[in-house]
């Protein structure tokens, strides 16, 4: 069988793929003039590493409670004052976050395939982000790893796609900007599809992706 033919799904990751992080940046900067980018940035290599060391330790938080632990180790780190009220309104920004430009129309453009969400979000985090955002009517499934209580890039996460859409996992696409989110599927045995919009560089973890492209709007000449 042609090799193109053989996805009957495709799965996205969330943040940084389908949404920018860093538009919350705006809402950083508003609280922290001058500091608003710098904070952006930090939370979201902090968040991400606060998910591997609880899953190495075997401490499961739900990514809720990370990113607000991880917001208040990084506000200390670049000393700035966080309130309560900053916490919650910074934690309701990211329920509000932009999806990337491209991402609304190259979804309409996926018709004809099952599409899920695979996000280390928390179930209540993704579902707003999704509905806010206006395209939960583009999957079939939002999937969160708090079923499994362990982060990205544990195999079982990825298996999550399988067992809601019912096929195989070689039947399945995955989409990410996250290089090592890749990895980890790619080990899993999904077909994997690198966003890379920012000519990033490729860690070094012994997985490359089956296809390397600059936006979700690239991916579907890879499909038909
Ligand atoms: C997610 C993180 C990895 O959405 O961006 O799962």
């Amino acid at each position: 069988m042609n090799e193109k033919f053989a996805l009957r799904a495709l799965a996205f990751d969330a943040y940084g793929t389908l949404y920018d992080v860093h538009s919350i940046g705006a809402a950083c900067e508003a609280l922290f003039p001058g500091k608003g980018m710098d904070l952006s940035r930090l939370w979201r290599t902090k968040q991400l590493e606060y998910t591997w060391l609880r899953s190495l330790m075997g401490r499961y938080e739900a990514f809720e409670t990370i990113t607000t632990e991880a917001l208040r180790f990084c506000c200390r780190t670049l000393g700035l004052p966080l309130t309560q009220s900053d916490t919650t309104a910074l934690l309701q920004s990211y329920r509000n976050l932009a999806l990337f430009p491209e991402v609304r129309d190259a979804l309409d453009g996926l018709q004809g395939r099952k599409k899920a969400i695979l996000s280390n979000g928390s179930p209540a985090m993704l579902n707003a982000l999704v509905k806010n955002s206006g395209v939960a009517d583009s999957f079939d499934a939002v999937i969160s790893v708090d079923e499994l209580r362990i982060y990205k890039p544990w195999p079982a996460v990825y298996d999550l796609v399988t067992q809601h859409l019912g096929v195989a996992r070689s039947e399945v696409g995955f989409v990410s900007s996250n290089f090592w989110d890749i990895c980890g599927a790619t080990s899993f045995g999904f077909r994997t599809f690198w966003i890379n919009r920012t000519g990033a560089p490729r860690d070094e973890l012994g997985q490359q992706p089956y296809r390397e492209i600059r936006g979700l709007d690239e991916l579907k000449p890879f499909l038909d």
